[in-house]
């Protein structure tokens, strides 16, 4: 508790040096304000995503990572980046009161959830861990990093939180004949990725980034969570034996996540028990763990105010403000996050990592998140705390604006020289990390 206390304090300290820089340029441009903008670039961001799933030409229930063509080749089926904008589109629908948008959600996850289990009975070499699919539901057979084992969970949340959406509203006999039955070997493509979660686990893979195969904190993380979902979907579906089952194992995975903890580096490492792969990341300092924390939250473990969590934060903040010359140029906005200090990946090249768009929105959806949980304390000092993360929050959108192409669209990654967009255009990811954000930062209520 105490040490709670203290990490939240070294947080804010950090935060009120940098907004202090940051008032005084920001102030000076005539221009939308954070809350204004955000709002617009979600309206954008919802047309973006959907436009991104069954394009014209593709299998339906397709979702491609980018409209991007070649340097780099992002028009494929990435199982990871297609899970997180369904997930995204379903939160959607949540908090829409049109029917008519819900039908169509409902719609787009049904053709999800038909391509999903194809993908599944393809045959490949990495099993259910299989990461890219071309866009007519063919398997990518490219040299490439396999298995990558959050693809699976990452799916397994999305269709286990859409299945037990339509158990509440009687859709039992649809759930049951295309998303989980109590059968094995399973034959519905969520019964079957909780399946294959839950014991193949303990299996090293290739990490979100596909570059290092080891055992992950995000892919960890993204697989207790569906498991938890998955225990209460199972019990719902009269598979008692498989709720047991997954909350053992999401117990077990919980266990582990503890080893992530680094006493002598002071923060959260991304990977341990490195295998193969990229291995110039000597930080261990990554923002999938961000992204695990923040896309894993379920129940309260590894919250966003433990103080693990927090000292992982702040260590990204300060690491990546020295690295990129945008951030050196510009030290009055928060920086802009790349995906950790070593990377080399510009995109097309391995000339020299960049900062990321969906890294630089985690850190704004960490603070208002952290925010928004301050802000319920009885403590005077806490709700002052949460102001200062509010307006934290807000300094990392602010950097996202800055470089924003002028059509509101955004790429991968930001130059780290020049400030423009750079990389795959139109991520898809990118526009579910916008609503992410703009939803984190609504339900803020400051008091
Ligand atoms: C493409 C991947 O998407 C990227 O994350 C990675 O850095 C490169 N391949 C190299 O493996
Ligand atoms: C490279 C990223 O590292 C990976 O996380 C992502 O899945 C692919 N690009 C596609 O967007």
């Amino acid at each position: 508790m105490r040490q709670g206390r203290i990490a939240i304090r070294i947080f804010v300290s950090c935060c009120v040096v940098l907004l202090c820089l940051a008032g005084r340029a920001v102030s000076s441009a005539p221009q939308l304000s954070v809350a204004d903008w955000l709002h617009t670039e979600a309206e954008l961001s919802m047309t973006k995503l959907q436009r991104a799933i069954s394009p014209v030409g593709s299998a339906p229930g397709v979702v491609i990572a980018s409209p991007q063509r070649q340097a780099p080749d992002y028009y494929k089926h990435w199982v990871r980046d297609a899970a997180l904008t369904m997930d995204t589109l379903f939160d959607s629908a949540l908090y829409s009161n049109s029917t008519q948008y819900q039908d169509k959600v409902d719609s787009l996850m049904n053709q999800y959830a038909l391509f999903s289990r194809q993908n599944q009975l393809v045959s490949t070499s990495a099993g259910l861990g299989e990461p890219v699919f071309e866009v007519n539901g063919d398997v990518f057979r490219g040299p490439w990093g396999r298995p990558q084992n959050d693809g699976p969970a990452i799916r397994a949340i999305a269709l286990g939180k859409w299945a037990l959406s339509l158990l509440a509203r009687g859709g039992r006999v649809y759930v049951q004949t295309y998303l989980y039955a109590a059968e094995i070997p399973a034959k519905r493509v969520v019964k079957a990725d909780m399946e294959y979660v839950a014991h193949h686990w303990q299996d090293s893979s290739f990490d979100l980034w596909e570059e290092v195969r080891g055992e992950h904190f995000f892919t960890l993380m993204m697989q207790r969570k569906a498991l938890l979902i998955g225990a209460v979907l199972a019990e719902k579906m009269s598979d008692v034996g498989a709720a047991t089952y997954y909350r053992e194992q999401a117990q077990n995975i919980f266990v582990r996540l503890n080893s992530f903890w680094d006493g002598n580096r002071n923060h959260l490492v991304a990977t341990i028990n490195w295998r193969e792969g990229v291995n110039y990341k000597g930080s261990g300092l990554d923002v999938a763990v961000l992204l695990g924390l923040l896309y894993g939250e379920v129940d309260g473990a590894f919250s966003l105010k433990d103080p693990r969590s927090l000292k992982t934060f702040d260590k990204l903040k300060s690491v990546f403000s020295k690295i990129y010359p945008i951030n050196q140029k510009n030290p009055t906005l928060a920086p802009a996050l790349g995906r950790y200090p070593e990377d080399r990946y510009s995109g097309s090249d391995f000339n020299g990592g960049n900062p990321w768009v969906l890294s630089t929105l985690a850190a704004a959806e960490y603070c208002y998140k952290l925010a928004g949980s301050l802000s319920q304390s009885k403590q005077p000092t806490l709700r002052a705390h949460a102001r200062v993360a509010m307006s934290m929050g807000d300094s990392f959108v602010e950097r996202v604006k800055f470089h924003v192409n002028d059509d509101g669209s955004l790429s991968e990654q930001i130059d780290r020289q020049t400030g423009f967009m750079t990389s795959a255009r139109d991520l898809t990811w990118n526009y579910a990390a916008i609503l992410r954000t703009w939803w984190a930062r609504e339900k803020v209520r400051l008091h």
